[in-house]
Formats: structure tokens, C-alpha cells, sequence
């Protein structure tokens, strides 16, 4: 899901660059659930192409699993395998628990508290090794695919989800504030993610050439795919309210590198009782595409 902009990041670093990169992923817990959940089209679908480069898994990783949307869509799609969701934060690890006891699927998820670099040695290998958007949390992203790569059986497939297009929701045109709100905001939110990325420990730069990373963890028959999701103006109430957290979240770690006229905007648009606020106008919609690179190992 390519709407990790203002995703936090596990290890708590201060305040560089004039951004605040330090985000609490127990607090995130919601967000990163309801998010899930509107992605869950595009989600399964992701899975159904995954079944195609396998032959029936029973045992998959989710490394960073978050609250688990996909670690049950896995177990929906694969009905013999084991799924095992890891991650390092406990709240988020309870979501997935609870998750999965309420779609009928506890039996076969467990959860390992465990973070990159250093994965235990007792989680053992899997057919399938999943990772969204927690690679680009690691300060050496070569040497975690690396290590994802690692614990694949033999002809296992590692599946990475990086990358992808900004998430848009807003016309360029909202009548309120400076035309192009959005193409601001993700210029901003791309340096956010620049500084989170040099804060993290061990911060190394390479090519993010996904497809040359993962056939330099080992891997080969590398390919990738897109998956897209659209969800039309009118939105329901449940997107509303995620795209309202996204932009407060917006409105309050990127105070410094707003300009007073874009702060004031998101200020209208995450007013409840706003007519032009996002739980209220009529044009808000979710556009979003995620892009999946694949990689073998040896068999
Ligand atoms: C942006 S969330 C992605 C959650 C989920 N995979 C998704 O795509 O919605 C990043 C996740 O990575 C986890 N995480 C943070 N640092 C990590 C690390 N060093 N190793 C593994 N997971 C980590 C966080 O706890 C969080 O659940």
C-alpha cells in the first residue's frame, strides 16, 4: 500500500532535518488496520498472483506484519498453510491474534515478536516470505532482503511490496487554498521520508532497483507487478475517516516544511464541521497503486 508516507518507524529516532521522523507504530495501530482494510481488494489480488508462483505453501512469513490484514488474507487464499506474522511491536502483534480469531483463521496464524536485522533462528524457513512496506525501515535494505532471502526454502518465493505511485485523493483543484495541494504534499512528505531514512541506524544509500536488489540477495526468475485501487467519489464514511487521520497526521508532523497558506488548507480539510472538509465533500476519492517485486531461491 503506497500510503506509507507518514508511516513511523521503529526505532524512535529525534528530530532531523526539520522533521519530526519519529512516529509510534502501537499508535498507528488503527491506521494501519483500517488501511489494510480498504486496500483488501487490491490485497487479494495481490495473493491470487502469488499463488501462481506456488505451489501449495504450508508455511508463509508476514515480516512486519503490522495488524495482520494480509497475514489473514494468506490464510484465506493458501487454506492448508501456517501463517506466521512478525513483527516488532506487541499491540500490533495483538491485532493480528485478534484478527484472525474473528475471521475463523487463529488456528493456522501465529505471531513471533522479532524485528530486522536478526531475525531468531527458531522461526525456521517458509515457502512464501512477505514484507510490505518494512524494508524501506531499515537502514541497510540490501542486507535485509538478504536476510529475508535467507530463510526461504528451497525454490521459496520472497515477495517485497515497496514502491508504488503517492496515494491521491483530492482534485488539483479543491477550492480552497493554492491549486495543487497534493503534488505539494508528496514533495514534502518525500523529504520527510528522506530524513526518517538517514536517521535510521546503519543508514546506507543504495539504488532502490528492487528487481537488481533481490537478484543480488540470490534470487532469480525476478519479476514484479502493480496493483491498483480506486475507490470512486462518493467515499464511505470508513475512508473518510482514514484519509482524515492521514492529513492531521500531515497538518502536524510537517508543520516546518508547510507554507501557512497549505497549513491553513489542511486545517479546513480536517474539520469535522468543514462543507470543504474530507468527511464532508463530495469530490474526495482513494487512488492508489502498490508495486510487488518477486525473486526465487535456488531449488
Ligand atoms: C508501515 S507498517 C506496514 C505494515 C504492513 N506490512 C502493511 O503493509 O500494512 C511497517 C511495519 O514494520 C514494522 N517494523 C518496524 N521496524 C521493523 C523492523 N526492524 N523489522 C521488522 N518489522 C519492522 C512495524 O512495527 C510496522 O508494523
Amino acid at each position: 500500500m503506497s500510503t506509507d508516507t507518514t508511516s513511523g518507524h521503529g526505532h524512535g529516532h529525534g528530530h532531523g532535518h526539520g522533521h519530526d521522523t519519529e512516529l509510534d507504530w502501537e499508535a498507528m495501530a488503527d491506521n494501519l488496520e483500517t488501511n489494510g482494510e480498504l486496500h483488501l481488494p487490491a490485497l487479494r489480488s495481490t495473493a491470487s498472483r502469488l499463488a501462481e508462483l506456488l505451489t501449495d505453501p504450508t508455511r508463509i512469513f508476514d515480516i512486519g506484519s503490522g495488524p495482520g490484514v494480509m497475514t489473514c488474507v494468506f490464510a484465506e487464499i493458501f487454506p492448508t498453510a501456517e501463517v506466521v506474522a512478525v513483527d516488532p511491536t506487541p499491540g500490533l502483534l495483538d491485532r493480528v491474534v485478534a484478527r484472525a480469531d474473528r475471521l475463523g483463521v487463529g488456528k493456522r496464524v501465529t505471531t513471533v515478536q522479532a524485528e530486522l536485522p536478526g531475525l531468531p533462528g527458531s522461526l525456521g524457513t517458509a515457502d512464501l516470505v512477505w514484507s510490505s512496506r518494512a524494508v524501506h525501515h531499515l537502514g541497510d535494505q540490501q542486507a535485509a532482503l538478504h536476510e529475508l532471502a535467507g530463510v526461504l526454502r528451497p525454490s521459496g518465493v520472497l515477495a517485497v511490496s515497496e514502491a508504488g505511485l503517492p496515494m491521491r485523493y483530492l482534485p488539483r483543484d479543491i477550492g480552497i487554498g493554492r491549486p495543487g495541494l497534493q503534488a505539494r504534499l508528496d514533495a514534502v512528505q518525500e523529504s520527510w521520508f528522506e530524513a526518517m531514512r538517514a536517521e535510521l541506524p546503519g543508514a546506507t544509500s543504495v539504488i532502490e532497483d528492487w528487481p537488481a536488489m533481490l537478484t543480488r540477495a540470490g534470487l532469480t526468475d525476478v519479476r514484479s507487478f502493480a496493483t491498483l485501487l480506486d475507490l470512486p467519489a462518493p467515499l464511505t464514511e470508513t475512508a473518510r475517516g482514514y484519509l482524515r487521520e492521514h492529513l492531521t497526521r500531515l497538518r502536524d508532523t510537517m508543520t516546518e516544511a508547510l507554507d501557512e497558506d497549505d497549513h491553513q488548507t489542511l486545517g479546513v480539510l480536517v474539520d469535522p464541521d468543514a462543507a470543504e472538509g474530507i468527511l464532508r465533500r463530495p469530490d474526495a476519492f482513494l487512488l492508489s497503486a502498490d508495486s510487488i517485486f518477486t525473486g526465487r531461491a535456488a531449488g
